[in-house]
């Protein structure tokens, strides 16, 4: 197979060739960090899946290792699925994950590694008691998978396992004394009617008072727990913040944003079957998302490769307590290379300038927006609930009061494709609706790619009139940060003009009301190394 270059990511995660998805088991240990994920090593498309392995001291350059965990025993021989790393006492970390076994049935079991004294731990081995947990009493044994990092309390580990009955989204909990023997609770942790089958539960605590993250097993008064959950029906992620009682083993989410498909998101992009891992290097919890290609499966088999692992996140909790905060740690700032600033810049109604001076293909732009007065923004329509659809209606060119205005990401020269990135700013009966859109319909000229509208609401206090965006720009992919990290939508997009040195980067306005560019930092990225 030739693996074709174009559209391959510069520092974004992906291995030489073939099919990626969802990360797996990261974790920090001993001074280096380990992503795991699913792969198939012998083509574009899903399947084969085994465990690839690649190890790294800052999470941004990688250093490729041979596959940790495949199909070799009768418990996984038909498949290595996803699953996450708990580091027991004593440093010793072990791996829960899905195997599918002869029958096809979807099982919980365990590898350890096989020497504990090597950095990298490149061996792992499967312990003869696995499977440890098998679908039984009337669990759904199609519909069984993804088990979580585990958490001590109460003086057992507990961790959650997805799955579904007949509608009703599952988070099955186990509980074990010694982590070889597992009893299945009689509650689940969690459900919720109508969601589906909850792949990839991620469960875990955030402090209410601090940035910093906590270890797993934290419990307390001034914390808060995260259960996230991704939809394979809308292929989503949810997340709700609520408490956590580790005695009757029940979380009950706040009721301070919808429970399912209509709740808060990571990213209101292509970002699914994420997983989070407490980084006790720098004492801050991080986001591993992955991103599926928008191409067709003929185009990616053609291409040779499918699929991107996102830049790892610092995810903490926001002071209102409503919702979460993202922010693409900081590592990523040491591949920044030449930069541009801008500041104090007018973008009237209807212009677009460039921003030049860059590698507009492999860029990392952060932008503070200043808006002078609030009065001329659109009246909003609370029936306009679906952001998505709104933003369809309602994109770059479509000229309003406040905004659109934005960013044109991987744009060509005279705009015959170009992303772009914008927000747009509504009055409502109790102040305003901000919303923020990150628009792949003009991505391409190709018809034939996935190319939605997507977006979401910035529930952000415009007091100051500033609105900032952060983009990362990478050939096929843009990820953007709103406001700070409170709205993350990321977009695959396939330009045929906009390539390498033919990518411009532009801002625009098309809102009646001038808005400033307050200060603009935009930075060529250098290539990181990953294989
Ligand atoms: C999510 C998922 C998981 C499963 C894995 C298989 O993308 O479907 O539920 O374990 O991928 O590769």
């Amino acid at each position: 197979v030739e693996v074709k270059q174009l559209h391959r990511t510069g520092f974004h995660f992906q291995p030489p060739m073939h099919w990626i998805n969802d990360p797996n088991g990261p974790m920090y240990y001993k001074g280096v960090y380990h992503l795991f994920y699913q792969y198939n090593p012998k083509g574009a498309v899903w399947g084969n899946i085994v465990w690839a392995h690649s190890v790294s001291k800052d999470m941004i350059n990688w250093k490729p290792l041979d596959p940790a965990i495949y199909p070799s025993k009768p418990f996984d021989i038909n498949g290595c699925w996803s699953g996450s790393a708990t580091i027991l006492p004593g440093e010793k970390p072990i791996i829960l994950y899905t195997g599918i076994d002869p029958q096809n049935r979807q099982v919980q079991n365990q590898a350890v590694p096989a020497n504990y004294s090597d950095p990298y731990l490149r061996e792992w081995v499967k312990p003869d008691n696995n499977p440890i947990i098998v679908p039984v009493g009337g669990v759904n044994a199609s519909a069984f998978r993804d088990p979580t990092t585990a958490w001590w309390s109460n003086g057992h580990w507990k961790f959650v396992v997805g799955s579904r009955r007949k509608h009703r989204g599952m988070a099955y909990l186990y509980r074990s004394r010694d982590f070889v023997h597992w009893v299945k609770a009689q509650h689940p942790l969690h459900s919720s009617a109508n969601t589906g089958m909850w792949e990839c539960p991620d469960f875990y605590p955030v402090s209410s008072s601090r940035k910093s993250g906590l270890e797993t097993s934290v419990l307390g008064q001034n914390v808060k727990h995260v259960l996230k959950v991704s939809l394979d029906l809308t292929r989503y992620e949810y997340y709700t913040l609520g408490t956590y009682d580790p005695r009757s083993d029940r979380y009950v989410p706040d009721n301070t944003s919808a429970d399912g498909w209509s709740g808060l998101r990571y990213d209101y992009g292509n970002f699914y079957a994420s997983k989070t891992f407490f980084d006790a290097g720098k004492n801050r919890r991080i986001l591993w998302g992955w991103a599926n290609e928008s191409d067709t499966p003929n185009n990616d088999t053609s291409k040779g490769w499918a699929g991107i692992q996102l830049i790892p996140r610092t995810v903490w909790l926001d002071t209102s307590g409503k919702q979460l905060l993202q922010w693409p740690i900081k590592e990523l700032e040491t591949l920044r290379g030449e930069k541009v600033h801008i500041s104090n810049q007018q973008i009237k109604q209807g212009d677009h300038f460039e921003i030049r001076g860059i590698t507009a293909a492999q860029a990392d732009v952060d932008v503070t927006f200043r808006l002078s007065s609030l009065d001329t923004a659109e009246q909003f329509d609370p029936s306009w609930v679906n952001a998505q659809a709104l933003c369809g209606q309602k994109g770059s060119t479509v000229q309003g009061g406040i905004g659109p205005f934005g960013l044109l990401t991987l744009a060509s020269e005279n705009l015959e494709e170009y992303t772009p990135v914008f927000f747009r700013v509504f009055k409502a009966s109790e102040g305003h609706v901000v919303l923020m859109c990150s628009d792949a319909r003009s991505s391409s000229l190709r018809r034939e790619l996935y190319r939605p509208s997507f977006a979401g609401f910035v529930n952000v206090d415009l007091a100051d009139g500033k609105l900032s965006l952060r983009s990362l720009i990478d050939h096929s992919v843009v990820e953007s940060y709103g406001a700070g990290g409170k709205t993350c939508i990321t977009s695959r997009v396939y330009p045929t003009l906009a390539v390498f040195q033919d990518a411009h980067l532009y801002a625009f306005n098309n809102g009646s009301e001038t808005v400033t560019i307050e200060n603009l930092n935009v930075w060529s990225m250098k290539s990181a190394q990953i294989s």
